[in-house]
């Protein structure tokens, strides 16, 4: 037997909480775990270089079939060498299915059991989108991990509909692990579904373990449900996902729910929100949230958050930073996604030091006494 393409470590787990520290191997080195992944959709991270997404220490990225596949193509991706050659990053690369994007980007659509049949966003082209079309498109990519086609239902979604929807999005699991073509070379995660329904989730849970997958994400949240409902699927669907494999929390990105899905057992997240609220000026910081354009910042010449390591935080200042994103500056958009990404990049080494030292309790309380709770 060859090595399988992922494979996770499990280091230990926090005495406090039961958070789980650990380290990911990929065909592109390793990752330690929790991690946050910035996402960058069209083979870039907004804004940022891969030198500087090195420098602030990311240990995988995100990228999407979805967009890849309408441009520039997989097919001139697969010529350029695959996603690594084509955008320089030489570290791990997770790709997502395409059905959540189908879900979120296309008015129209049409689920049948072959795939799903929808418009391009762009040009409103019809589009079919299929388990085995969107593994050719990850094994063109060539990403560490792909994840596996499904359904993302929207919140709140019928019983009797969420059962359908699981059994599809199984039964699309089975389709994409036959179709994937280089099993030994890229990692193929299982998705479970269910939305807020127990045993739901427990039966996408146990039909996708019995298909051995090498990873398994949890979808369908962060989808307009309350906190307290993500908190309660959490804490009954990570106990059903293997304790030898990678978990991962799909989408979600805000601080207070990095901490509470690391707390749940989940070892991997990936959200636009760092980036994108950055685009916009809001920066997160070690009290909370900052929105930089506002007057009171004009003559602040402190740096945007005192307790940051980040270039942003070391070069320049709150009323610098306020000045590039009023006049449009194309730099200032730089500054703040850096900042951004480095501020959930360094929480979640934050949290794999107080897992190391068995108090991820205390720091989830010392973190939400500061930053506040359910704020971006
Ligand atoms: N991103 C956020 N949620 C989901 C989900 O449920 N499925 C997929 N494929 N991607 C997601
Ligand atoms: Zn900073």
């Amino acid at each position: 037997m060859t090595q399988p393409a992922i494979r996770y470590e499990l280091i230990k787990t926090c005495k406090q909480t039961g958070a789980r520290l650990g380290i990911v191997h990929t065909p592109h080195g390793s990752f330690e775990t929790p991690t946050f992944m910035p996402v960058g959709t069209q083979a870039t991270v907004k804004a940022m270089s891969p030198e500087e997404l090195k420098e602030m220490d990311a240990g995988i990225i995100l990228s999407n079939t979805y967009h890849l596949w309408l441009r520039p193509g997989n097919d001139i991706v697969k010529e350029a060498g695959g996603l690594h050659k084509f955008m320089n990053w030489d570290r791990p690369i997770l790709t997502d299915s395409g059905g959540f994007q189908v879900f979120s980007l296309s008015k129209f659509r049409k689920i049948e059991e072959e795939g799903v049949y929808f418009r391009n966003h762009l040009n409103g082209d019809k589009l079919f989108l299929s388990p085995e079309k969107a593994m050719e498109i990850q094994n063109d990519l060539g990403s560490d991990i792909m994840m596996a086609f499904d359904e993302c239902p929207p919140y709140p979604a019928t019983y009797d509909y969420m059962l359908q929807s699981v059994d599809r999005t199984t039964r699309w699991a089975k389709r994409c692990k036959e179709a994937h073509a280089r099993p030994e070379e890229q990692g193929l995660f299982g998705i479970i579904q269910g939305g807020e329904y127990e045993d739901l989730r427990r039966r996408s849970a146990e039909a996708l373990v019995e298909l051995d997958f090498p990873g398994y994400a949890i979808g369908g949240l962060s989808v307009g449900e309350p906190k307290d409902i993500m908190n309660r699927v959490l804490e009954f669907t990570a106990p059903l996902m293997p304790e030898n494999k990678p978990r991962y929390l799909m989408g979600v990105g805000s601080p207070d729910s990095l901490i509470d899905g690391a707390i749940r057992g989940i070892d991997m997240f990936d959200c636009v929100l760092p980036t994108r609220i950055a685009r916009n000026g809001t920066l997160m910081t070690s009290e909370g949230r900052m929105v930089i354009k506002n007057a009171k910042y004009a003559r602040d010449f402190r740096p945007i958050d005192e307790n940051c390591d980040c270039y942003t935080c070391k070069n320049y200042t709150r009323a610098y930073v306020r000045h590039l994103l009023r006049t449009e500056e194309t730099f200032g958009l730089r500054l703040t996604s850096y900042h951004n990404l480095r501020f959930l990049i360094k929480l979640m080494e934050d949290v794999r030091q107080a897992i190391r030292e068995d108090r991820l309790g205390d720091f989830k309380e010392e973190f939400f006494e500061k930053y506040g709770y359910n704020v971006p």
